[in-house]
């Protein structure tokens, strides 16, 4: 098996001054690419800001002969962070959007500075950078694009709801990307890592963060953004060594008659099988692949919905 090599491509990493980040700015320096180092140098929660994060990432690149520079924007800035990348190398290939805060707290604690930092550096910093490097994408035809996403931001996760939004937001946004970048030879996935990094040090027990290490994380970024791959629109949880890929499923579903009798009390009436799992399911892989037509039909042949006791909302608001 030959090599996945990225000489001459430029990458740039944001959130690169430790954990995944740096995992990556050093693989992909390894295997010949130019690295732009993003970091603020923030602290966990997104506060402060410090050079020496990206520093030291560049210079361990550079001591072992790779190709990289520092810049300390912030994510916010993404057309200033590509700027680095089109002074320094000349190009944009590869964007691994990565940098991330964690502001967690129970949601009727939270309060909108928590709701919209989290957001910020997630969500709109992923779309800052990647709208800048775009046209310049389709201009050479050829982007290969990261989103971080998170298993939090899959399922939800009590104390993230921020978080989540963010994260869950990230899969939406590489979706359409992966569709508007096809013409352009322009990828977008995303990720779900799970890795032992200071985001992770409290909350897991020691034993188990020895196993995952972000180094576990590179491969599979490295295959996605590799010019050979043309996967795209995917969504992948990845930790300790094992990647899985993740797509939608829907159940059949009922068809009701559009009429009178559709009332919410008929949804209860089968509100089992139109979440029923375990009978014909469905894997849409787009907009497109809900068959709305062959629906309506199969509603003109319905008589009538079974009507079931009316539900009422007195005295609610
Ligand atoms: P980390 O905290 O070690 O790294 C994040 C980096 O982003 C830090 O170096 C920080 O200085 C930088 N950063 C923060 N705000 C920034 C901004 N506005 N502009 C530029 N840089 C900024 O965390 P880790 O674990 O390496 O996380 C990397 C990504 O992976 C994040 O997006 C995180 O949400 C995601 N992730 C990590 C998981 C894990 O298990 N470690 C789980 C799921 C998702």
């Amino acid at each position: 098996m030959s090599e996945l090599r990225f000489d001459g491509r430029v990458v740039i990493v944001s959130g690169a001054g430790g954990g995944l980040g740096k995992a990556y700015s050093l693989f992909f320096a390894s295997r010949g690419a130019n690295v732009v180092v993003n970091d603020l140098g923030s602290g966990l929660k997104g506060e402060g800001a410090s050079a020496s994060a990206a520093d030291l990432v560049v210079g361990e690149i550079k001591k072992t002969g790779g190709q990289a520079v520092a810049d300390y924007h912030n994510v916010l800035e993404g057309e200033k962070i590509v700027e680095t990348a089109m002074k320094t190398f000349g190009r944009v290939d590869i964007i691994v959007n990565n940098a991330g805060i964690l502001r967690d707290r129970a949601f009727k604690s939270m309060n909108d500075k928590d709701w919209d930092d989290v957001l910020n550096v997630h969500l709109h910093g992923s779309y800052k950078i990647t709208k800048a490097a775009w046209p310049i994408m389709r201009k050479q035809k050829f982007g290969r694009v990261i989103m971080t996403s998170s298993a939090a931001g899959i399922y939800g996760n009590f104390g993230q709801a921020n978080y989540a939004a963010a994260k869950q937001a990230l899969v939406g946004f590489s979706n359409s990307l992966a569709y508007e970048g096809y013409k352009y030879n322009i990828t977008s996935n995303a990720i779900a890592p799970l890795a032992a990094s200071r985001m992770t040090a409290t909350v897991m027990p020691q034993e188990i963060l020895d196993s995952l290490k972000p180094e576990l994380i590179a491969p599979l970024v490295a295959y996605l953004t590799h010019e050979e791959t043309k996967q795209s629109g995917g969504l992948y949880e990845i930790g300790a060594g094992t990647i899985t890929a993740h797509r939608w499923q829907g159940t059949e579903g009922v068809v009701f008659k559009a009429d009178a009798s559709f009332t919410p009390a008929a949804v209860k009436e089968r509100f089992d099988e139109i979440s029923n799992f375990d009978g014909k399911v469905d894997y849409p892989v787009s907009m497109k692949d809900n068959d709305w037509m062959g629906k309506l039909e199969q509603a003109k042949s319905l008589s009538t919905n079974k009507k079931g006791e009316e539900l009422r909302f007195d005295g609610k608001v």
